[in-house]
């Protein structure tokens, strides 16, 4: 079984190239369905859920070349044949639903497997389908499928109860060639819904507002086809910069955007952690002075990311004093507290808010990593630890990050992947 082994107790040093985001570069591949050409993607990061994007459109027989090299992908869906996606892919990645709006407003039908949920939450898609039928589809969900159907799409007004990410994506694609105006209040605000719209906008599509809480479409005829880079990914360095933190060390992260990342600027420097902008895109984490105990709330955007509360988590069990998170946007994300606690961490957990008490030490064990983010924080617990931590279900790194234990090891952490 291939494992992620770390020997903790490395000072890291030197500096590590932030890839393009995963959560953006999913949602602008499946964009391409609504432009029958060429669309050229660069800078993408290689991880196992592109590829797995790659091959649900490739079912759709659209062409797509992967360039590992350059880092390209040509996406080419002048033939795309409007058939249900496979349903393994489907229930594999829960991004790939994002098909669901694109497919519906181009052929007018949309038959996929029920995207189901996953191990941090039940991921409900009632948003998602809220939406759709406000632009004028038949929904029906039967045998594990969902089914949508419109001869054309109307614009429409449709309040998101919470403001979902997905549902907002998969909205405002369904929109891009809906008839007349759609308007998507309390719509989710992260800055990869910003990046999705401005690759749609340099397509020809008429979206203002993404980014804001109240985005509006103008719906068109045809959209053409771009190069596109997407923006930098603001978890992969939120990841680094708790890196520093934990092992009390000074590095330079190169892809950064400060707006994108001022929560958690924000949370790291409030625990003493010392944060400097410098060039362009560019920023230096300190985390050698003495740090303190803080409390977080996870948040839809600007608020603190989700999906860095179980990064933060490692460095808070190692931070003297109590520490509380409150996880208010997945129902079961605190997998990870009983992997630390493995570790030697002191957590309890009452509903969705955990109370941490810092401890002198953790030690290295054999772990789990549980979901994606709190695999991640068990790498950062085991570059802090004492001895060997060997961490095993690594498929959960490689879907949301590129080659994270090179680009660790490049700034002098002792971590391998080894097959034992
Ligand atoms: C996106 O997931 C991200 N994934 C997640 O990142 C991220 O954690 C999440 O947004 C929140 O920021 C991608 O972008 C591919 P949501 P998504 O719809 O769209 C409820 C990672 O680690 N909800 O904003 O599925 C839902 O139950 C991954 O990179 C409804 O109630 O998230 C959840 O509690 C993990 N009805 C909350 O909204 C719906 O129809 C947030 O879900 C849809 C969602």
């Amino acid at each position: 079984m291939e494992k992620i082994r770390v020997k903790g107790g490395s000072t890291l040093e030197g500096e590590v190239e932030i890839s393009s985001a995963k959560n953006s570069v999913l949602p602008i591949i499946v964009a391409c369905i609504l432009c029958g050409d060429k669309n050229i993607i660069k800078e993408a990061p290689l991880l196992e859920d592109v590829y797995v994007i790659c091959d649900v459109l490739k079912e759709l027989n659209a062409s797509v070349e992967i360039n590992e090299v350059k880092r390209e992908l040509t996406i080419d869906t002048k033939n795309l044949i409007p058939n249900s996606a496979n349903s393994e892919l489907i229930k594999k990645m829960r991004a790939s639903f994002l098909i669901m709006g694109p497919m519906l407003t181009k052929f007018g039908h949309a038959k996929l497997s029920h995207p189901g949920g996953c191990n941090i939450g039940t991921r409900p898609i009632d948003l998602h389908l809220k939406g759709f039928k406000a632009l004028g589809a038949d929904i029906s969900i039967g045998h594990g499928f969902v089914e949508a159907k419109a001869s054309k799409l109307i614009g429409n007004r449709i309040y998101l109860d919470f403001p979902s990410v997905g549902a907002t994506e998969n909205i405002m694609m369904a929109a891009v060639y809906a008839k007349g105006t759609t308007i998507i209040e309390n719509a989710a605000e992260e800055p990869e819904i910003w990046d999705l719209a401005n690759f749609l906008n340099s397509m020809g599509a008429k979206i203002y507002g993404a980014g804001q809480g109240k985005i509006t479409i103008d719906g068109v005829d045809e959209l053409r086809p771009v190069v596109y880079r997407p923006i930098y990914d603001r978890i992969e360095a939120g990841t680094f910069m708790v890196a520093a933190a934990i092992t009390k060390s000074k590095i330079k992260i190169n892809g950064v955007n400060e707006e994108h990342l001022r929560p958690i600027i924000e949370k790291l420097k409030e625990c003493g952690v010392s944060i400097d902008i410098v060039e362009n895109e560019k920023m230096i984490v300190d985390g050698r002075g003495i740090l303190k105990p803080v409390d977080i709330k996870t948040l839809p955007y600007p608020g603190f990311p989700t999906d860095m509360q179980a990064q933060m988590m490692s460095l808070l069990t190692l931070i003297k004093g109590s520490s509380i998170i409150s996880e208010t946007v997945f129902e079961n994300r605190f997998m990870h507290v009983q992997e630390l606690i493995r570790m030697g961490a002191s957590i309890k957990i009452d509903g969705r808010t955990a109370i941490i008490e810092g401890v002198d030490r953790l030690t290295g064990a054999e772990v789990k990593a549980t979901d994606l983010r709190a695999g991640a924080a068990m790498i950062l617990a085991g570059l802090a630890a004492d001895g060997y931590t060997d961490i095993s279900d690594i498929y959960h790194i490689d879907r949301g990050y590129v080659n994270i234990e090179e680009k660790l090891r490049k700034l002098g952490a002792n971590i391998e992947r080894i097959n034992i």
